[in-house]
């Protein structure tokens, strides 16, 4: 694969995700609108959820440092107050030479609509670097079902 190409990536266990391109455009989109006056660390999350459809969203960070929120969790509000509740594959872009990897929290906030299979792609600005399982991400987690009766 040529360093550029940014049009496909390969999950953990070697399938091609179609429509993974789409979700990373949209998530190097929504990080240029960041607000990330503090960290000066912009971040864009892209989620596709169980309709198909692309919800994103990017860290807005506020004066008083604990409230701001990180990408995921916009995108995560942007997806359910639309009425969707299934998370289908992520795709996060953060800047920098490191892999930059779903916070602790926000690990936690996409297993409420994911799976342990779920993909969890790390981009930087370039394209994916790294695809995950939320599995991976988030071992023996505390989900759902745990509170079903
Ligand atoms: N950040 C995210 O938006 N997502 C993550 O998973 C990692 C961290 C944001 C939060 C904060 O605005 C900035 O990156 C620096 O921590």
């Amino acid at each position: 694969m040529p360093p550029t190409c940014r049009t496909q990536a390969t999950n953990s266990v070697g399938d091609v995700h179609s429509g993974t391109a789409e979700l990373f455009e949209a998530a190097l989109a929504v990080q240029a609108h960041a607000h990330a006056p503090y960290s000066h660390f912009p971040v864009g999350a892209a989620i596709r959820s169980g309709s198909g459809r692309v919800y994103s969203g990017c860290n807005v960070e506020n004066v008083s440092f604990p409230e701001g929120i990180c990408a995921e969790a916009s995108a995560i509000g942007a997806m359910v107050s639309a009425g969707e509740s299934q998370i289908v594959e992520v795709v996060t872009v953060a800047n920098g030479e490191r892999l930059t990897t779903c916070c602790g929290g926000c690990r936690q906030r996409l297993r409420e609509f994911s799976s342990a299979d779920t993909p969890i792609h790390a981009a930087g600005p370039e394209g994916i670097r790294r695809t995950f399982m939320l599995g991976e991400l988030l071992p023996e987690s505390f989900g759902p079902e745990h509170l079903a009766t």
